[in-house]
């Protein structure tokens, strides 16, 4: 235990520097402030943005079974995505230091969440048979997809 002095002042948080992870998960439990703008588009994977501020951009992100994003990465923005129903599959590319290309999978059950920053290759896709639901936080700089290539020798590269 340890006593606050009485005269101190809570300083107010920046909403800046609050995880991306932490936000996405508010947004989730939020339901109220994006289920209005949730569709279903069988031609493409859904996406709408949700809301704006300087800290950065909420997109809400709908996935019917096979859709997915294709590689890419999100330039020199970081943030981070929460899954909110269903499941999603990432896999993660990237060179090693001695050259040699790397990947890594993962199934994304409701409620995990992956962050991602400068260099960070995926490619997040609903390889499940139901519907899924995520929410997206991208820093300073706003949505940013740069599609890459998977190149057996060089890893992935910029297309
Ligand atoms: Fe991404």
């Amino acid at each position: 235990m340890f006593a606050v002095p009485a005269n101190t002042v809570a300083v107010a948080e920046n909403p800046a520097l609050r995880h991306p992870v932490r936000v996405a998960l508010a947004h989730a439990a939020d339901r109220a402030s994006w289920a209005h703008l949730l569709r279903y588009d069988p031609e493409r994977r859904f996406a709408v943005l949700v809301s704006r501020t300087e800290a950065g951009e909420v997109w809400l992100m709908s996935w019917l079974p096979g859709q997915g994003t294709g590689l890419h990465d999100h330039g020199r923005v970081d943030g981070a995505f929460t899954v909110v129903s269903g499941e999603l599959s990432e896999l993660v590319v990237r060179r090693t230091t001695e050259g040699r290309v790397r990947e890594s999978r993962r199934v994304l059950a409701a409620g995990q969440s992956r962050v991602f920053g400068p260099g960070y290759v995926h490619e997040v896709r609903n390889d499940g048979v139901d519907p899924a639901v995520s929410l997206h936080v991208y820093r300073a700089g706003g949505r940013t997809l740069r599609p890459y290539a998977l190149d057996p020798l060089d890893g992935p590269v910029p297309r």
